[in-house]
């Protein structure tokens, strides 16, 4: 497998780049990992930490720590909608279980699995920040609030239909 930016990508990890002070550019290893993956199917492969650590001069392992260490980047491919369901408290006891629940049953899968059809993928996280509207989901890049079981599957439904 060989991964390289598109030439619109190469042109916006530049750009990215040149927002960090002369010496500390290997800050842009996170949002130079965002990049690739909008651009390799939301995520990302070793070769293209390969590729970030070549075009920042940085030994691999700093790319592979930062990409390892937080769950936001996905390390092996996922379904065309990643569902997370946040489980942390305020959520959990505005009823993430049953969001998971309905997940699985809907879905025919479990957590840390993806469907057959590379449709959905279903994970846990921790807070997503939006405690206010518990429990949440997030999806790809999308946030749902406020929900119960039966918005879940309906949303479920919904995103089925773009196939
Ligand atoms: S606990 Fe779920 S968004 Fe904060």
């Amino acid at each position: 497998m060989e991964f390289k930016f598109s030439d619109n990508n190469i042109i916006k990890a530049h750009e990215i780049i040149k927002k960090y002070p002369k010496g500390k550019e290997r800050s842009a290893v996170m949002p130079l990992l965002y990049l690739v993956q909008e651009q390799h199917d939301n995520w990302i492969p070793t070769v293209a930490m390969d590729h970030i650590a070549e075009i920042l001069n940085i030994p691999p392992m700093y790319v592979y720590e930062v990409a390892n260490f937080y769950t936001m980047y996905n390390k092996k491919p996922v379904g065309k909608y990643l569902i997370q369901i946040c489980r942390t408290t305020t959520c959990w006891l505005c009823g993430s279980d049953m969001l998971t629940k309905a997940c699985k049953k809907e879905l025919g899968i479990g957590v840390g699995e993806t469907s057959k059809d590379m449709m959905f993928s279903l994970v846990e996280v921790e807070c997503l920040g939006a405690c206010t509207a518990a429990p949440v989901v997030q999806i790809n890049n999308d946030y749902y609030e406020n929900l119960d079981e039966e918005k879940m599957i309906d949303i479920i439904k919904s995103l089925r239909d773009t196939k």
